[in-house]
């Protein structure tokens, strides 16, 4: 992270909700979070935790009549959240690059992939059609595509999804981008091409000072690219701080299953991993109080009551719960009268 003391992306109490069969479901409730320039944060959670709503909302890229999204997303002080879709669009093509899961939709299916990026680059520069091409085959090049310049002349629906990922990848760096959100930017990818892309992720950092929003569900990721990290649980925020306290003494119950989930980076590799047991709830499902009830091993009668609030684990980390640390007693567990019917808010 850089010394400048103005975050380029400020974001607070974002909600998002969606109608269904006459009623709003909160989606993503109350997230808040602030991305220094040339800061990598991670945010990070299991499938159907809000992650790609979150990033899709404050960019204004959910396309679905009835959406509700409220709470501020400020981009060197200007709001995101209602701003016209209009501005929304330059700043998406001239400050904000984009990696989403589908790599199809970051491209036009009648234009060849090196068009459509040597045409993003001269959209930011004034360089030759020559001079694009030479950067875009440089650029695929350094994605691990074989043989980019034939690469470059293949349209969208040629390549394979790993090759148009790379090429996705490739076009959303082209512009070098003040931020990069990248939405499970090595997924499907192998473990060699992924440590390329990471790679090429931080030095984006390194030589533009760029700032990257990365989603993923991976904790390894987390742990080696990003300074920051961002827990989600079911549409709100488990636990964030920097990534090293995160890592190494996580607050949420919810993190320190997904830490325990994850092989060590270092040693030999464990036989078995432990799984969180059972599944996140469905966003209209959510139990009364904290959603992650009914899969932790500390609940208690008290966590049904309401969402916990987040709470200061140590400067800079905040989590929704906190684990019982030296001095702090283990909060009693579930009583057996307690039945996970209760815990989801449908008891007496
Ligand atoms: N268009 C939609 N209509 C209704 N529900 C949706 C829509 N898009 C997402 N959801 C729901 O919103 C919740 C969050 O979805 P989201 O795609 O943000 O999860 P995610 O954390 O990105 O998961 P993944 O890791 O699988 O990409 C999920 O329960 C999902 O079913
Ligand atoms: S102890 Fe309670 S509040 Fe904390 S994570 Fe477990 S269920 Fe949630
Ligand atoms: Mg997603």
């Amino acid at each position: 992270m850089t010394g400048n003391a103005h975050p380029l992306l400020v974001v607070r109490d974002l909600c998002v909700s969606f109608p269904a069969r006459g009623r709003m479901i909160p989606i993503v409730e109350h997230v808040s979070f602030t991305l220094h320039e040339a800061e990598i944060l991670g945010l990070v959670g299991e499938s159907g935790s809000g992650k790609s709503v979150t990033v899709m909302a404050l960019m204004g890229l959910i396309d679905m009549p009835g959406v509700q999204v409220s709470g501020s997303a400020r981009f060197r002080g200007r709001e995101l959240v209602g701003m016209p879709q209009k501005h929304l669009r330059q700043l998406r093509g001239r400050d904000i690059a984009m990696i989403f899961q589908d790599p199809m939709t970051a491209f036009t299916p009648v234009y060849t992939i090196g068009w459509q990026i040597d045409e993003q680059i001269r959209a930011h520069e004034r360089v030759s059609r020559r001079q694009a091409r030479a950067r875009t085959i440089r650029l695929l090049g350094d994605m691990g595509v074989p043989d980019p310049e034939r690469t470059a002349q293949r349209y969208p629906h040629q390549l394979s999804g790993g090759l148009r990922q790379r090429a996705m990848i490739a076009m959303a760096l082209s512009c070098n981008p003040t931020l990069l959100i990248a939405d499970e930017p090595t997924t499907a990818l192998d473990v060699t091409v992924q440590a390329q892309i990471l790679d090429l992720i931080r030095s984006l950092r390194a030589t533009h000072g760029s700032s990257v929003l990365l989603i993923t569900h991976d904790m390894g990721v987390v742990a080696q690219t990003c300074d920051t990290t961002l827990v989600l649980y079911s549409g709100r925020i488990a636990e964030t701080g920097p990534t090293a306290d995160v890592f190494s003494a996580p607050g949420h119950p919810y993190t320190a299953a997904l830490l325990a989930s994850i092989p060590p980076l270092y040693g030999p590799r464990p036989h078995r991993l432990p799984a969180i047991a059972g599944m996140p709830p469905a966003p209209q499902d959510r139990p009364r109080g904290c959603a992650f009830g009914p899969r932790c091993n500390h609940v208690h009668e008290s966590c049904r009551i309401a969402p916990p609030p987040l709470v200061a684990v140590s400067p800079g980390q905040e989590a929704a719960c906190v684990l019982p640390a030296e001095g702090h007693p283990l909060p009693p567990r579930m009583p057996s009268t307690l039945t996970t019917g209760e815990m989801m808010g449908r008891g007496p």
